[in-house]
């Protein structure tokens, strides 16, 4: 039991509270608001001076692709000399180059390689962690990674969500014969993965380099037999009306959507679902359309934000970037940026107890050397993080 005290709270984007405390029981928050307004029952308490610092929730980086073998520097390098991700897709490089490296990578090496990415991000204030499946493409490497995955967060103070996604590209042995890889080794292999308790939701790229929404749907029925939530890779590249299909059937997220179109905006809307925009693949593949963000704003779409760190076209570990990536390319309000990596990527994850700062809550919580939210979203390559509770232990 302590209380955390001369701090600002910013218990939701927007708003402020000068000269508040937050009261922590275990690993909940008991209480927070001004001190003026504090209970009597709390006087007994340890306290904590936060020195007039700023306080946010916990970062939550609600779409990671850290658990991986290898890296693809020199795909970087031949996109720079004007290659497009699509041609080094189709030509057997992109995700399926890192399938390789996987496959071959122990246990024990993804993990210390994913760690590093983890340490990254837990550097900055994330206490929460999604982290997807995909390079595998095998039964055997999609559980591996998922283990990989479960074991970041033993290793790490942060809390770790897997996304299970066998439907992110179709491997080299089963070229030309999509559906064919879905219906015998996908699903079979989300199903084992799921006997073993190591998926939290089903993720899909719909994409023309990898699956089309029939196919998706295939997977998404199956991730609804065994009752787990969906989201998916949408309208990154290309308009297949993927968003729409998932919103459709109850998709929590639908992420990147640089090409989503008008319509489809007013379904996310009726059903609530989140949009996760991904500006670190738009800076890498040096996209020029960018997401829909004045209309997903109009329609009152839920903006998640997420770093989207992968090999190939994200290969980004800061939120904190994510954000400023949000702000300047796509005009993001720094408010929307810190709602994207707090209460919208909560939601984005079907996480209802963490998020926001109030009586109920986790305690996870940012402590920070700024003087006003927006600093997050507008320094650049500097992390301002002076003290992260996780759980309401400083660590
Ligand atoms: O989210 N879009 C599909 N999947 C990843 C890219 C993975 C890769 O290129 O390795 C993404 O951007
Ligand atoms: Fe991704």
């Amino acid at each position: 039991m302590r209380l955390l005290t001369n701090c600002t709270l910013v218990p939701h984007p927007g708003e402020s509270v000068p000269d508040a405390v937050i009261a922590i029981d275990g690993e909940t928050i008991a209480w927070a608001g001004p001190l003026t307004d504090l209970p009597g029952d709390y006087a007994g308490w340890e306290r904590e001076d936060l020195g007039g610092r700023l306080v946010t929730p916990g970062l939550i980086d609600c779409h990671t692709h850290i658990v991986h073998g290898g890296h693809r520097a020199g795909e970087f390098r031949m996109r720079l000399e004007g290659e497009s991700y699509d041609a080094i897709a189709r030509a057997g490089g992109g995700i399926v180059s890192t399938v390789t490296a996987t496959r071959e990578a122990t246990e024990d090496a993804l993990l210390a390689d994913a760690l590093t990415r983890a340490d990254a991000l837990i550097a900055e204030g994330v206490t929460t962690l999604e982290i997807k499946s995909g390079y595998g493409l095998d039964e055997a490497t999609e559980l591996k990674m998922l283990r990989v995955a479960r074991a970041v967060g033993d290793a790490r103070p942060v809390d770790v969500v897997t996304t299970f996604l066998g439907a992110h590209a179709v491997p080299a042995d089963y070229k030309g014969e999509a559906e064919s890889y879905i219906d015998t080794v996908c699903i079979p292999a989300l199903r084992a993965a799921h006997a073993e308790g190591l998926v939290d939701a089903v993720d899909g790229f719909c994409e023309g380099i990898a699956f089309s929404p029939d196919e998706i749907a295939r997977v998404f029925d199956a991730a609804r037999a065994l009752g787990l939530p969906i989201k998916l890779h949408a309208e990154q590249l290309s308009d297949l009306g993927g968003a729409a299909m998932a919103a459709e059937r109850g998709a929590m997220s639908v992420d990147h959507l640089e090409y989503l179109n008008a319509d489809d905006v007013q379904i996310l809307a009726q059903h609530g679902t989140v949009a996760v925009i991904l500006p670190g693949a738009f800076y890498t593949l040096r996209e020029t359309q960018a997401p829909p963000i004045e209309a997903l704003r109009a329609a009152g779409v839920p903006m998640a934000v997420a770093t989207d760190c992968n090999p190939g076209s994200s290969p980004m570990a800061s939120l904190l970037l994510a954000m400023n990536m949000s702000a300047t390319l796509f005009r993001m309000t720094p408010d929307e940026c810190l709602a994207g990596v707090t209460t919208n990527a909560a939601k984005a994850l079907g996480l209802t107890d963490r998020g926001d700062i109030a009586q109920g809550q986790r305690a996870d919580l940012c402590v920070w050397n700024i003087g006003a939210p927006e600093e997050l979203s507008y320094r650049i390559g500097f992390n301002p993080l002076h003290q992260r509770y996780y759980r309401g232990r400083p660590c």
